[in-house]
């Protein structure tokens, strides 16, 4: 199927120009003054007064994550229904094995469960746990085409890393040529700074952020930066959140240490005046890290125009208000995470290059071509140029929205992000050469595809 779409404005992120874009076979095989004679073609898009983006990336999303309160309410089909209305057309989600259970084992489940996804979708896989198999393990990983691996230095009662086997993990995918994720908070003082306030009576939401403060988050950056540049191993910081971890990303940027990072929407938009209220209200802010001071936010726009911050992903995690009320009598047990997939494009689009933090062009490289770049997905993804993947976000910039759990895509009940007014939204969506959404509405609903990625 071939697709026309002309007059339109396209933005890379390099430079924005008006050309029209043919697509053939899935992929963009002409960008120019496209004639329509001399074209066969079964549709024609016209993208005057329109962006065309490249289909946005989401680095960060937990789609049917299990937890305590049972999974996250988002599973691959909702979840990625959610993503394409809100202009991402790729993920990396993650998976993490129990333990005792292989690498490729648990990414052989995860691959089916992610089957029912109408995105294309890619996995950072977690070594949970050090053994005498776990270096072959992470390079038969990297053979199925995976080469970004996750560890937790949080959540220390299951799934996180003590220091050393964190420094093996980081020499094996070193070695292997990959790349390690890092959710970057100190697991054992939190643990007990938990413990401590529950002891007291403090059980109530707001002593969630008073566990996890940015002492925590900064302390955990700064030592995964010493132990990446002992293992000469690159590293990502997930979910930065905290002004006093950007001292340390930037020094080590600085001295050439590959050190990159990624925030999400909430820590540059929300703060922690969401921690004043009762618990209905208080408990959808509860996810790791906590939300800041508004002077993080500040310092996180700074970091993200300065380049210290390369990446946007949303940490997509929603739980129902119901799966949060299983920590009405202790907050250690409110299911921790909250939703965002479907608004990452219109909340950047409209508090970033509306309000003149930054450019369309950086936009776009926050969205889409760093994470492609960072994540071995370049230029097959994250670009618009010919021989590319055609998935296309056609921007109408005009259109204004209020973020409601009432009228998102998202299978949850709450939205962290209720009653903010956006700018901007995918009047139009082709993925993988296919018209997706035409004007605002699911039209197709294709299976994704899982992507192998290069080192
Ligand atoms: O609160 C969060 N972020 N939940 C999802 C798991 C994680 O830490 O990324
Ligand atoms: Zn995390």
């Amino acid at each position: 199927m071939a697709i026309l779409i002309k007059n339109g404005t396209i933005v890379t992120s390099k430079k924005s120009f008006k050309a029209d874009i043919l697509i053939e076979n899935g992929k963009i095989s002409q960008i120019g003054n496209i004639q329509l004679s001399k074209i066969k073609f079964e549709q024609e898009i016209n993208a005057e007064c329109f962006y065309i983006f490249p289909g946005g990336i989401d680095p960060h999303v937990h789609m049917h994550l299990p937890t305590g309160a049972g999974y996250s309410a988002d599973n691959f089909y909702s979840g990625s229904k959610a993503a394409l209305y809100g202009g991402t057309t790729s993920i990396i989600d993650f998976v993490t094995p129990k333990k005792g259970q292989s690498l490729t084992d648990a990414l052989n489940l995860r691959k089916k469960e992610a089957e029912s996804s109408i995105i294309d979708y890619s996995f950072h896989v977690s070594p949970v746990e050090w053994t005498k198999t776990t270096e072959q393990e992470i390079n038969d990983i990297i053979e199925e085409g995976i080469n970004s691996f996750k560890v937790y230095m949080a959540y220390k009662d299951s799934i996180g890393l003590n220091d050393n086997d964190l420094f093996k993990v980081m020499k094996a995918v070193s070695k292997a040529g990959g790349m390690l994720t890092v959710h970057a908070e100190l697991g054992d003082k939190i643990e007990d700074l938990r413990d401590s306030f529950v002891k007291e009576g403090k059980t109530e939401p707001k002593y969630h952020p008073l566990s996890r403060p940015t002492e925590m988050e900064a302390g955990a950056v700064k030592k995964a930066i010493e132990l990446a540049e002992k293992a000469n191993c690159p590293i990502y910081i997930v979910h930065v959140s905290a002004e006093k971890s950007l001292k340390h990303i930037q020094a080590a940027q600085q001295k050439g240490q590959k050190v990159y990072a990624e925030s999400c929407p909430h820590y540059l938009l929300l703060d922690d005046s969401k921690y004043n209220g009762d618990f209905e209200q208080t408990a959808p802010f509860v996810m790791s890290p906590p939300l800041r001071k508004k002077e993080d936010n500040e310092a996180l726009w700074k970091a993200v125009t300065d380049n210290v911050i390369q990446t946007i992903g949303t940490d997509h995690c929603p739980f129902t208000l119901e799966q949060k009320k299983k920590g009405q009598a202790d907050f250690r047990k409110i299911a921790n995470g909250a939703g965002g997939v479907e608004h990452r494009l219109a909340l950047l689009y409209t508090y970033g290059v509306i309000q003149n933090k930054f450019s369309i062009n950086k936009f776009v490289d926050l969205i889409s071509t760093k994470p492609a770049k960072i994540f071995g997905l370049y230029p097959q993804k994250g670009e618009i140029a010919v021989g590319s993947d055609a998935d296309l976000v056609i921007w109408n910039p005009y259109k204004k929205s209020i973020i409601s759990s009432k009228t998102h895509y998202q299978n949850c009940d709450i939205n962290i992000f209720e009653g903010i007014h956006t700018t901007g939204i995918a009047e139009y969506i082709i993925r993988n050469g296919e018209l997706i959404i035409e004007k605002m509405k699911l039209i197709n609903e294709t299976k994704g595809h899982f992507l192998k990625r290069h080192i």
